[in-house]
Protein backbone atom coordinates (compact mmCIF):
# COMPACT_ATOMS: atom_id res chain seq x y z
CA UNK A 1 0.00 0.00 0.00
CA UNK A 2 1.45 3.17 -0.62
CA UNK A 3 1.15 6.05 1.40
CA UNK A 4 0.24 9.57 1.11
CA UNK A 5 2.74 12.18 0.71
CA UNK A 6 1.66 13.87 4.11
CA UNK A 7 4.35 15.21 6.74
CA UNK A 8 3.42 12.34 9.08
CA UNK A 9 5.89 13.68 11.63
CA UNK A 10 4.56 16.90 12.05
CA UNK A 11 0.88 16.68 12.45
CA UNK A 12 -1.27 18.06 14.67
CA UNK A 13 -4.90 17.14 16.05
CA UNK A 14 -6.76 18.35 13.16
CA UNK A 15 -9.56 17.60 10.52
CA UNK A 16 -7.89 16.73 7.08
CA UNK A 17 -10.45 15.14 4.83
CA UNK A 18 -9.73 11.68 3.53
CA UNK A 19 -11.17 9.95 0.53
CA UNK A 20 -13.79 7.66 1.87
CA UNK A 21 -16.27 8.08 4.23
CA UNK A 22 -18.79 5.42 5.08
CA UNK A 23 -23.08 6.57 5.93
CA UNK A 24 -26.11 5.10 6.38
CA UNK A 25 -29.24 6.31 7.42
CA UNK A 26 -32.37 5.15 9.51
CA UNK A 27 -35.88 5.84 8.45
CA UNK A 28 -38.94 4.07 9.08
CA UNK A 29 -37.71 2.16 11.70
CA UNK A 30 -34.81 0.34 9.81
CA UNK A 31 -31.15 1.16 9.23
CA UNK A 32 -30.54 0.98 5.30
CA UNK A 33 -27.47 -0.80 3.69
CA UNK A 34 -24.47 1.52 4.25
CA UNK A 35 -22.14 2.30 1.60
CA UNK A 36 -18.67 4.19 1.47
CA UNK A 37 -18.68 7.75 -0.50
CA UNK A 38 -16.32 10.86 -1.59
CA UNK A 39 -19.07 13.31 -0.47
CA UNK A 40 -18.29 14.48 2.88
CA UNK A 41 -20.92 17.27 3.06
CA UNK A 42 -24.16 16.64 4.59
CA UNK A 43 -26.73 18.06 3.72
CA UNK A 44 -29.93 18.42 6.14
CA UNK A 45 -32.90 20.14 7.02
CA UNK A 46 -32.68 23.43 8.59
CA UNK A 47 -35.02 22.22 11.39
CA UNK A 48 -33.18 18.40 11.74
CA UNK A 49 -33.06 17.30 15.45
CA UNK A 50 -29.21 17.58 15.60
CA UNK A 51 -29.50 21.29 15.05
CA UNK A 52 -32.28 22.44 17.17
CA UNK A 53 -31.59 20.06 20.43
CA UNK A 54 -28.33 18.43 19.33
CA UNK A 55 -29.30 15.20 19.43
CA UNK A 56 -26.13 13.27 18.31
CA UNK A 57 -23.32 11.16 19.70
CA UNK A 58 -19.98 10.19 18.61
CA UNK A 59 -17.12 7.67 19.38
CA UNK A 60 -12.91 8.03 18.54
CA UNK A 61 -10.82 5.26 17.71
CA UNK A 62 -7.77 5.24 16.31
CA UNK A 63 -6.16 3.11 13.12
CA UNK A 64 -1.98 2.16 13.04
CA UNK A 65 0.48 0.53 11.19
CA UNK A 66 2.46 -1.80 13.11
CA UNK A 67 6.39 -2.52 13.34
CA UNK A 68 5.42 -5.52 11.02
CA UNK A 69 3.26 -3.18 8.59
CA UNK A 70 -0.33 -4.63 9.34
CA UNK A 71 -2.81 -2.15 9.40
CA UNK A 72 -5.14 -2.57 13.02
CA UNK A 73 -7.47 -0.93 15.10
CA UNK A 74 -7.80 -0.82 18.55
CA UNK A 75 -10.47 -2.42 20.42
CA UNK A 76 -13.27 -1.13 18.14
CA UNK A 77 -15.91 -3.47 19.32
CA UNK A 78 -15.76 -1.61 22.46
CA UNK A 79 -16.65 1.96 20.96
CA UNK A 80 -19.39 -0.35 19.29
CA UNK A 81 -20.57 -1.04 22.39
CA UNK A 82 -20.14 2.54 23.88
CA UNK A 83 -22.10 3.96 20.75
CA UNK A 84 -24.84 2.09 21.45
CA UNK A 85 -24.99 2.77 25.09
CA UNK A 86 -24.65 6.54 24.15
CA UNK A 87 -27.74 6.44 21.04
CA UNK A 88 -29.84 4.73 23.81
CA UNK A 89 -29.73 7.49 26.46
CA UNK A 90 -30.27 9.71 23.86
CA UNK A 91 -33.35 7.96 22.31
CA UNK A 92 -31.66 7.74 19.00
CA UNK A 93 -31.43 4.06 17.28
CA UNK A 94 -28.25 2.07 17.94
CA UNK A 95 -26.34 0.93 15.08
CA UNK A 96 -25.89 -2.41 14.98
CA UNK A 97 -22.49 -3.33 16.89
CA UNK A 98 -21.92 -6.06 13.93
CA UNK A 99 -22.69 -3.44 11.58
CA UNK A 100 -20.22 -0.72 13.09
CA UNK A 101 -17.00 -3.62 13.03
CA UNK A 102 -17.66 -3.96 9.35
CA UNK A 103 -18.53 -0.25 8.57
CA UNK A 104 -15.25 0.58 10.45
CA UNK A 105 -13.02 -2.42 8.53
CA UNK A 106 -14.47 -1.10 5.36
CA UNK A 107 -13.45 2.52 5.82
CA UNK A 108 -9.95 1.85 7.28
CA UNK A 109 -9.25 -0.19 4.19
CA UNK A 110 -10.66 2.08 1.75
CA UNK A 111 -8.68 4.75 3.30
CA UNK A 112 -5.19 2.73 4.32
CA UNK A 113 -2.75 5.14 2.17
CA UNK A 114 -3.24 7.70 5.06
CA UNK A 115 -2.93 4.97 7.84
CA UNK A 116 0.38 6.79 9.11
CA UNK A 117 3.69 4.41 8.52
CA UNK A 118 4.97 2.65 11.11
CA UNK A 119 6.94 4.92 13.52
CA UNK A 120 5.79 8.35 12.46
CA UNK A 121 4.28 8.93 15.65
CA UNK A 122 1.01 9.92 13.93
CA UNK A 123 -2.52 7.66 13.53
CA UNK A 124 -5.70 7.62 12.06
CA UNK A 125 -8.19 8.65 13.66
CA UNK A 126 -11.40 7.41 13.37
CA UNK A 127 -14.60 9.48 14.43
CA UNK A 128 -17.86 7.73 13.95
CA UNK A 129 -21.23 9.33 14.88
CA UNK A 130 -25.45 9.19 15.00
CA UNK A 131 -27.14 12.29 14.71
CA UNK A 132 -30.93 13.41 14.39
CA UNK A 133 -31.71 14.48 10.80
CA UNK A 134 -35.48 15.23 10.28
CA UNK A 135 -37.36 18.35 11.27
CA UNK A 136 -38.23 18.37 15.09
CA UNK A 137 -39.53 21.50 16.65
CA UNK A 138 -41.62 20.13 19.86
CA UNK A 139 -39.01 19.01 22.15
CA UNK A 140 -38.74 15.52 20.89
CA UNK A 141 -36.08 12.46 19.06
CA UNK A 142 -35.48 12.59 15.34
CA UNK A 143 -37.56 9.93 13.45
CA UNK A 144 -35.02 9.71 11.09
CA UNK A 145 -30.52 9.50 11.55
CA UNK A 146 -27.31 9.11 10.13
CA UNK A 147 -24.81 7.10 11.16
CA UNK A 148 -21.57 8.23 9.25
CA UNK A 149 -18.00 7.95 10.19
CA UNK A 150 -14.76 9.81 8.60
CA UNK A 151 -10.74 9.05 9.15
CA UNK A 152 -8.19 11.99 9.35
CA UNK A 153 -4.83 11.49 9.76
CA UNK A 154 -3.63 12.58 13.53
CA UNK A 155 -0.43 13.45 15.71
CA UNK A 156 -0.59 14.30 19.40
CA UNK A 157 -3.53 15.94 21.03
CA UNK A 158 -1.35 18.66 22.73
CA UNK A 159 0.83 20.46 21.71
CA UNK A 160 4.23 19.68 23.01
CA UNK A 161 4.14 15.97 22.80
CA UNK A 162 4.50 14.17 25.66
CA UNK A 163 5.47 17.33 27.88
CA UNK A 164 3.74 18.12 31.19
CA UNK A 165 0.28 19.74 31.04
CA UNK A 166 -0.72 22.29 33.44
CA UNK A 167 -4.76 22.15 34.75
CA UNK A 168 -6.68 24.23 35.81
CA UNK A 169 -9.08 23.04 38.66
CA UNK A 170 -12.11 24.45 36.77
CA UNK A 171 -15.21 26.53 38.29
CA UNK A 172 -17.75 24.86 36.07
CA UNK A 173 -19.09 21.75 35.69
CA UNK A 174 -18.93 19.16 32.47
CA UNK A 175 -21.61 16.76 34.17
CA UNK A 176 -24.73 16.43 36.43
CA UNK A 177 -25.60 13.46 39.01
CA UNK A 178 -27.82 11.55 36.56
CA UNK A 179 -26.90 13.74 33.38
CA UNK A 180 -25.03 12.38 30.22
CA UNK A 181 -21.14 12.38 32.08
CA UNK A 182 -21.05 8.52 30.74
CA UNK A 183 -22.08 8.99 27.69
CA UNK A 184 -20.44 10.13 24.58
CA UNK A 185 -22.68 13.03 23.51
CA UNK A 186 -22.11 16.24 21.37
CA UNK A 187 -24.15 17.87 24.29
CA UNK A 188 -21.15 17.26 26.94
CA UNK A 189 -18.71 19.08 24.87
CA UNK A 190 -20.61 22.13 24.11
CA UNK A 191 -20.97 22.02 27.73
CA UNK A 192 -17.12 22.18 28.19
CA UNK A 193 -16.41 24.80 25.32
CA UNK A 194 -16.29 27.91 27.30
CA UNK A 195 -14.49 26.09 30.29
CA UNK A 196 -11.59 25.08 28.20
CA UNK A 197 -11.93 28.71 25.85
CA UNK A 198 -10.99 30.49 29.73
CA UNK A 199 -8.53 27.91 30.45
CA UNK A 200 -6.56 28.41 27.90
CA UNK A 201 -6.70 32.15 27.95
CA UNK A 202 -5.90 32.08 31.23
CA UNK A 203 -2.75 29.57 29.78
CA UNK A 204 -3.80 26.28 31.18
CA UNK A 205 -3.72 23.29 28.70
CA UNK A 206 -6.92 21.75 30.11
CA UNK A 207 -9.33 21.43 32.76
CA UNK A 208 -9.78 19.39 36.10
CA UNK A 209 -13.84 18.83 36.38
CA UNK A 210 -14.33 17.78 40.04
CA UNK A 211 -17.80 15.99 40.57
CA UNK A 212 -20.37 19.01 40.48
CA UNK A 213 -22.60 17.21 43.53
CA UNK A 214 -19.54 18.06 45.98
CA UNK A 215 -16.92 19.66 44.33
CA UNK A 216 -14.76 17.44 46.29
CA UNK A 217 -14.42 14.46 44.34
CA UNK A 218 -11.99 14.35 41.18
CA UNK A 219 -14.21 13.55 37.66
CA UNK A 220 -11.78 14.43 34.35
CA UNK A 221 -11.27 16.17 32.13
CA UNK A 222 -13.13 17.56 28.77
CA UNK A 223 -11.48 14.97 26.37
CA UNK A 224 -9.63 12.31 28.89
CA UNK A 225 -9.93 10.20 32.03
CA UNK A 226 -7.42 11.06 35.11
CA UNK A 227 -4.80 8.14 36.26
CA UNK A 228 -3.10 8.83 39.63
CA UNK A 229 0.08 7.03 40.75
CA UNK A 230 1.23 7.26 44.18
CA UNK A 231 3.74 7.50 46.22
CA UNK A 232 4.19 3.28 46.42
CA UNK A 233 3.73 2.91 42.71
CA UNK A 234 -0.17 1.86 42.99
CA UNK A 235 -2.51 2.98 39.77
CA UNK A 236 -5.42 5.04 41.02
CA UNK A 237 -8.08 6.33 38.51
CA UNK A 238 -11.29 7.79 39.40
CA UNK A 239 -14.60 5.51 39.46
CA UNK A 240 -18.08 7.64 38.71
CA UNK A 241 -21.07 7.46 37.18
CA UNK A 242 -20.68 10.67 35.39
CA UNK A 243 -17.42 10.46 33.50
CA UNK A 244 -17.00 8.70 30.36
CA UNK A 245 -15.93 4.97 30.68
CA UNK A 246 -12.51 5.75 28.28
CA UNK A 247 -11.55 2.28 26.96
CA UNK A 248 -8.23 3.57 27.18
CA UNK A 249 -8.52 3.81 30.81
CA UNK A 250 -9.62 0.61 30.92
CA UNK A 251 -6.91 -0.95 29.17
CA UNK A 252 -4.30 0.86 30.99
CA UNK A 253 -5.71 -0.63 34.20
CA UNK A 254 -4.95 -4.43 32.63
CA UNK A 255 -1.78 -3.42 31.11
CA UNK A 256 -0.85 -2.17 34.92
CA UNK A 257 -2.03 -5.34 36.55
CA UNK A 258 -1.24 -7.93 34.14
CA UNK A 259 1.56 -7.12 32.47
CA UNK A 260 3.43 -4.30 34.92
CA UNK A 261 2.21 -6.14 37.92
CA UNK A 262 1.11 -2.97 39.98
CA UNK A 263 -1.47 -2.63 41.98
CA UNK A 264 -4.72 -0.63 40.99
CA UNK A 265 -7.40 1.18 42.68
CA UNK A 266 -10.35 2.19 40.74
CA UNK A 267 -12.40 4.23 43.65
CA UNK A 268 -13.60 7.86 44.17
CA UNK A 269 -10.39 10.13 44.29
CA UNK A 270 -11.08 12.79 47.00
CA UNK A 271 -9.26 16.35 45.21
CA UNK A 272 -7.69 16.44 48.99
CA UNK A 273 -5.45 13.72 47.87
CA UNK A 274 -4.15 14.66 45.05
CA UNK A 275 -1.42 16.57 46.23
CA UNK A 276 -0.22 13.27 47.57
CA UNK A 277 0.07 11.76 44.37
CA UNK A 278 3.65 11.12 42.77
CA UNK A 279 2.44 11.10 39.20
CA UNK A 280 -0.87 12.20 36.86
CA UNK A 281 -1.87 11.71 33.31
CA UNK A 282 -4.69 11.81 30.86
CA UNK A 283 -5.70 8.85 29.19
CA UNK A 284 -8.08 8.46 26.12
CA UNK A 285 -7.79 7.63 22.54
CA UNK A 286 -6.53 11.58 21.63
CA UNK A 287 -4.46 12.17 24.44
CA UNK A 288 -3.13 8.11 24.58
CA UNK A 289 -1.50 8.84 27.87
CA UNK A 290 -0.39 12.67 28.23
CA UNK A 291 1.28 13.51 31.39
CA UNK A 292 0.31 16.18 33.75
CA UNK A 293 2.95 18.56 35.48
CA UNK A 294 1.20 20.90 37.38
CA UNK A 295 -2.93 21.17 38.84
CA UNK A 296 -3.43 24.37 40.35
CA UNK A 297 -6.75 25.05 42.19
CA UNK A 298 -7.92 28.86 42.62
CA UNK A 299 -3.76 30.10 42.86
CA UNK A 300 -2.75 26.71 44.65
CA UNK A 301 -0.24 24.74 42.56
CA UNK A 302 0.24 21.38 42.74
CA UNK A 303 3.24 20.39 41.60
CA UNK A 304 3.54 16.81 40.66
CA UNK A 305 7.12 15.07 41.68
CA UNK A 306 7.30 13.86 38.20
CA UNK A 307 8.24 17.76 37.01
CA UNK A 308 7.83 19.63 33.93
CA UNK A 309 10.39 18.11 31.87
CA UNK A 310 9.38 14.53 31.49
CA UNK A 311 6.68 11.95 32.24
CA UNK A 312 7.14 9.86 35.64
CA UNK A 313 8.84 6.82 35.52
CA UNK A 314 5.50 4.72 36.16
CA UNK A 315 3.49 6.23 33.08
CA UNK A 316 6.33 5.64 30.62
CA UNK A 317 5.77 2.37 31.14
CA UNK A 318 2.19 2.40 31.14
CA UNK A 319 2.59 4.09 27.86
CA UNK A 320 5.60 2.20 26.62
CA UNK A 321 3.73 -0.86 27.46
CA UNK A 322 -0.19 0.12 25.19
CA UNK A 323 1.77 2.07 22.22
CA UNK A 324 3.82 -1.64 22.31
CA UNK A 325 0.61 -3.70 21.82
CA UNK A 326 -1.09 -1.33 19.96
CA UNK A 327 1.53 -1.30 17.28
CA UNK A 328 2.11 -4.70 17.26
CA UNK A 329 5.76 -4.78 19.47
CA UNK A 330 4.31 -6.66 22.61
CA UNK A 331 1.49 -9.22 22.25
CA UNK A 332 -1.91 -8.11 22.47
CA UNK A 333 -4.55 -9.64 25.00
CA UNK A 334 -7.10 -11.67 23.21
CA UNK A 335 -9.58 -9.44 21.00
CA UNK A 336 -7.98 -6.35 21.17
CA UNK A 337 -6.81 -5.88 17.69
CA UNK A 338 -8.82 -5.61 14.64
CA UNK A 339 -6.48 -6.17 11.80
CA UNK A 340 -7.67 -4.76 8.43
CA UNK A 341 -7.01 -7.07 5.69
N1 LIG B 1 -13.29 11.29 28.71
C1 LIG B 1 -13.81 12.07 27.76
C2 LIG B 1 -14.67 13.19 28.18
C3 LIG B 1 -13.50 11.82 26.42
O1 LIG B 1 -13.99 12.61 25.46
C4 LIG B 1 -12.64 10.77 26.09
C5 LIG B 1 -12.33 10.47 24.69
O2 LIG B 1 -12.89 9.62 24.08
C6 LIG B 1 -12.13 9.98 27.12
C7 LIG B 1 -12.47 10.27 28.41
C8 LIG B 1 -11.24 8.83 26.81
O3 LIG B 1 -11.96 7.75 26.32
P1 LIG B 1 -11.30 6.70 25.34
O4 LIG B 1 -10.12 6.17 26.06
O5 LIG B 1 -12.36 5.66 25.18
O6 LIG B 1 -10.97 7.41 24.10
C1 LIG C 1 -11.10 10.89 21.81
O1 LIG C 1 -10.09 10.76 22.49
O2 LIG C 1 -11.40 10.09 20.91
C2 LIG C 1 -12.03 11.98 22.03
O3 LIG C 1 -13.11 11.93 21.53
C3 LIG C 1 -11.59 13.13 22.83
C4 LIG C 1 -11.69 14.42 22.10
C5 LIG C 1 -11.17 15.45 23.02
C6 LIG C 1 -10.95 14.46 20.80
Amino acid sequence: MEKKNIDWGNLGFAYMPTEKRYVSNYKDGAWDDGCLTEDDKVVISECAGVLQYAQTVFEGMKAYTTEDGRTVVFRPDLNAKRLKDSAERLEMPAFPEDRFLDAIRQLVKANEAYVPPYGSGASLYIRPYIFGTNPVIGVKPADEYQFRAFTTPVGPYFKGGVKPLTIKVSDFDRAAPHGTGHIKAGLNYAMSLHAIVTAHEEGYDENMYLDSATRTYVEETGGANFLFITKDNTVVTPKSNTILPSITRRSLIYVAEHYLGLKVEERPVPFEEVKDMAECGLCGTAAVISPVGKIVDHGKEICMPSGMTQMGPITQKLYDTLTGIQMGRLEAPEGWIMEIK
